[in-house]
């Protein structure tokens, strides 16, 4: 009989090119253990709707796993002529048990398994997504709390625009590391509906129980469409596409530390450990981690917009385009663990370097904004006030120095005393000054920080 699972209806073998080109095991072994466990299920279930017998179960189960620890200890002999990781294991579990063996694949097709495979993989994926996340989010906490009171000049167009406490930069991306946690979660959601049983595209005749397998699976759902089932990608793409957020986000932050590790900027003093040298420049310390989370942010867009392209123009229901889809996945989750899992580790030890930020703290007009809500406040319309400080800092221009440094009587204007406005300058003042929910007043950063320190478990 032939070796290939589908070799009854053809008489000539496979063409040694068409095999390499067709096959998926060099990188679908990675699923091993999922289809392993997909397999161990459907086999249960088989038995208790009488398609098997209770012992056939026991010896398949125990047959898998036994497949399962030959996998996992690099014994298996992995051939093109198996195509897939399915065909592996199913012809692993037919050399051991015979025609048992040839049961276990009743009523699945490998387009419901594969499915099945994969959910069950991203379902791992996101979680541990999920705790590389809190690891970095709780890096960004302890660099809050350590650099607490220093003062930021925060930016808007790269330009100095008002004063920020450290604490609050650092949980910027603390929230945005939970709005991608929160995606990841609720794109967990798609992916935890039981594809099995859908089998090749439109279900099976055999009286299969799908409630038991997904109950077997830990599904929460079982998928209502079997048509539906072996073309839905959507859930990877949207895998894809949290992934992108999350590199995106990396790339803006490592972005920023390029530039504020720069001789010009000088704010942070990064790691020696996570900065690498030159050949031939002998003074250098070049960020590259942070580059390289910068450049493979590509990567990973490049997966979402390849898988795009790859399921635009797919008609129902499987189709064998779809095997391609792997390999974007695997890459973006690898590259994208790999990126959080040295950001973590960067972010705790990198430390800001106070003097220089604060020796430079009162240029650029960071208090300017407070004086001109300064003004508003005592009376004059916002965009009098807007005017008047506009006038103020360019005559700062001319002069070549800080709103501070100007004579009170520049400041005064009809019902507002001049020394009195003055008081609102400063970068401390300014900072001070601020009020609203979710702003950098020192009173609202320093709720956040606790909340989120309770909320992370720090
Ligand atoms: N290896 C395929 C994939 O990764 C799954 C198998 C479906 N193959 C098929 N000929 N129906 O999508």
């Amino acid at each position: 009989m032939s070796q290939k699972t589908w070799g009854g209806r053809f008489e000539g073998g496979t063409d040694a090119q068409v095999e390499k080109f067709t096959e998926s095991i060099t990188f679908d072994r990675r699923l091993f253990r999922h289809d392993i466990r997909a397999s161990r299920a459907h086999a249960a279930m088989l038995a208790e709707v009488g398609l098997i017998s209770a012992g056939e179960a026991d010896s398949i189960r125990s047959a898998l796993d036994e497949i399962g620890t030959e996998i996992e200890a690099g014994k298996m002999e992995f051939r093109t002529s198996l195509e897939d990781i399915h065909t592996h294991i199913e012809s692993a579990l037919i050399a051991r048990l015979g025609d048992v063996g040839r049961k276990l694949h009743t009523a699945r097709s490998r387009n419901d398994q594969i499915v099945t495979d994969v959910k069950l993989w991203v379902r791992d994926a996101i979680d541990d997504l999920d705790g590389l996340l809190v690891e970095l989010q709780r890096a960004f906490v302890a660099s809050a709390e350590r650099e607490h009171g220093v003062v930021l000049p925060g930016y808007t167009h790269l330009q100095r625009a008002q004063p920020v406490l450290a604490a609050h930069y650092y949980l910027a991306y603390v929230e945005k590391l939970q709005r991608d946690r929160e995606r990841l979660a609720d794109c967990r959601k798609r992916v935890n509906i039981l594809a099995l049983g859908a089998a090749a595209l439109a279900g099976s005749s055999l009286p299969i129980d799908r409630e038991s397998v997904r109950q077997k699976l830990g599904f929460d759902s079982v998928a209502r469409n079997s048509l539906d089932v072996s073309s839905d990608r959507d859930f990877l793409l949207e895998f894809v596409f949290v992934l992108s957020m999350i590199a995106t986000h990396l790339s803006g932050w490592a972005e920023e530390w390029v530039i504020w590790s720069t001789t010009e900027f000088n704010f942070l003093d990064l790691p020696d450990g996570f900065c690498t040298g030159s050949s031939i420049m002998p003074h250098k310390k070049n960020p590259d981690v942070l580059e390289l989370t910068r450049g493979k942010t590509g990567r990973v867009i490049g997966a979402l917009q390849g898988l795009f392209v790859l399921v635009k123009g797919l008609p129902l229901a499987y189709n064998r385009d779809l095997q391609e889809d792997k390999q974007a996945v695997f890459d973006a989750f690898d590259t994208v663990g790999g990126c959080l899992a040295v950001a973590a580790p960067l972010v705790r030890q990198t430390k800001l370097r106070r003097e220089v930020i604060a020796s430079r703290l009162e240029d650029g007009f960071l208090d300017a904004t407070t004086l001109m809500e300064g003004l508003i406040s005592r009376g004059v319309p916002m965009r009098s006030a807007h005017e008047i400080v506009g006038k103020l800092v360019r005559l700062c221009e001319q002069k070549k120095c800080r709103l501070a440094d100007l004579q009170d009587a520049e400041f005064d204007q009809p019902g507002v005393s001049g020394a009195d406005i003055k008081k609102t300058l400063g970068v401390a003042n300014s900072l001070a000054a601020f009020k609203s929910y979710g702003s950098t007043a020192p009173a609202e950063v320093a709720k956040q920080l606790n909340e989120w320190k309770n909320k992370l478990g720090m």
